[in-house]
């Protein structure tokens, strides 16, 4: 398959593929369970039908939102993801370079293969957060906090649907991985053990709070100057509880349907999400975003931004950080004509009445 040949997300999903080993591409589209929630995040989209306004002047269309204060170009950014290594030698580098180029943000993993400060100096002039993990320890905590400060990242990502560890589902059993891995955002020193093995992950149990609480949230919220985002809501109440809390963004999601199975559709849940925050906050959505229009239905319906997850990864994989670039590139064209099409020339004009649920044709 030639570059020129990918013209969609789904082509670089094919590519990706194509070009990942098994132990990689397994890893990256693994569900939980049967995949239900993984495959209605994508189904529900369709489920929203569009109302195009006409006669509107979109000869120029303007795409850029502000998120966390900060200026993107698009209203679509990277979501964070683990391991980068697995699909591009240079890993997390070369994703933030790819976003870079197309001045959206990404979020740094605390499973990311390069320090938060080798990603730092990789793209200064980057817009990049760090969603951090929870930690028994909380002067790691507060390291951490100061150390992503420090380096220029402005927001720190909490996420909070993963409230019992997979210390060992889901991961590439030990000696099935066949590229060097650390993580220097997780421990401060590495523990002298294999990843993977059994010592490691009694080494990630003695560090990682398991289960997060309210109590948690609030102690960040404390504990650091920067805006903080709760990623993996999917509740009206605790979008109120976390708003209440002062947290900034609330971020509608289910990991990709890699965590509980059954839960709705993030679209699904976005409009009760946004009734909820009432605009104290900002509120995002990711899970099965795959084309431009489904960047406007969620836009439509109240988010100031999406992310993608595996779509960035299978950028990455294809074509390193032209890759990403690619992607990224896809759904902004994608994004523009739809704007096109439906009337709109600014963010501001997406607004709900352009989206109708297909229930309401009695389909
Ligand atoms: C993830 N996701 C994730 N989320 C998170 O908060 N911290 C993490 O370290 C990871 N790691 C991770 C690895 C891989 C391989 C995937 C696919 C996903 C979830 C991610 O941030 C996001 O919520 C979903 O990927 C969004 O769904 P799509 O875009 O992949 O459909």
């Amino acid at each position: 398959m030639s570059v020129n040949a990918l013209t969609s997300i789904a082509d670089f999903e094919k590519s990706a593929h194509e070009k990942l080993p098994d132990f990689a591409w397994s890893y990256y589209s693994r569900t939980s369970d049967a995949g239900q929630t993984y495959q209605d995040n994508i189904e529900a989209f369709r489920r929203y039908r569009l109302i195009p306004r006409n006669l509107r002047d979109v000869s120029i269309r303007d795409t850029s939102v502000t998120v966390l204060g900060s200026n993107l170009a698009i209203p679509v950014a990277i979501a964070p993801t683990a391991f980068h290594r697995f699909a591009h030698p240079n890993a997390e580098l070369a994703t933030t370079k790819g976003a870079t180029a197309m001045k959206t943000g990404m979020v740094l993993s605390s499973w990311s293969n390069h320090s938060l400060e080798e990603v730092a100096e990789a793209t200064p002039r980057g817009i990049r957060w760090f969603y951090m993990l929870f930690y028994k320890d909380r002067n790691h905590m507060k390291r951490l906090l100061d150390r992503a400060e420090r380096a220029g990242y402005s927001a720190i990502f909490l996420t909070i649907d993963s409230p019992i560890f997979p210390f060992s589902t889901g991961r590439p059993a030990p000696g099935a991985i066949p590229v060097p891995l650390r993580f220097p955002n997780v421990f401060d020193e590495e523990p002298p053990h294999a990843i993977g093995t059994a010592e490691y992950r009694q080494c990630l149990r003695d560090a990682v709070k398991e289960p997060a609480t309210w109590e948690d949230v609030e102690w960040v919220r404390e504990n650091t100057r920067l805006p903080v985002v709760l990623k993996g809501i999917l509740s009206a109440d605790d979008a109120k509880m976390a708003v209440e809390r002062g947290v900034n963004g609330i971020y509608v999601s289910n990991h990709g349907g890699r965590e509980l199975d059954g839960v709705p559709a993030t679209i699904d849940v976005l409009p009760d999400i946004v009734r909820a925050v009432d605009g104290k906050a900002e509120v995002y959505l990711d899970g099965g975003v795959r084309t431009g229009t489904d960047v406007l239905k969620a836009l439509a319906l109240g988010a100031r931004c999406v992310f993608i997850g595996r779509p960035a990864l299978w950028g990455l994989a294809h074509n390193g950080e032209e890759g990403v670039q690619q992607v990224l590139q896809i759904l902004t064209d994608e994004l523009s004509l739809a704007m096109a099409r439906t009337g709109c020339s600014k963010i501001s004009d997406i607004q709900p009445s352009l989206v109708v649920h297909q229930s309401y044709y009695g389909i």
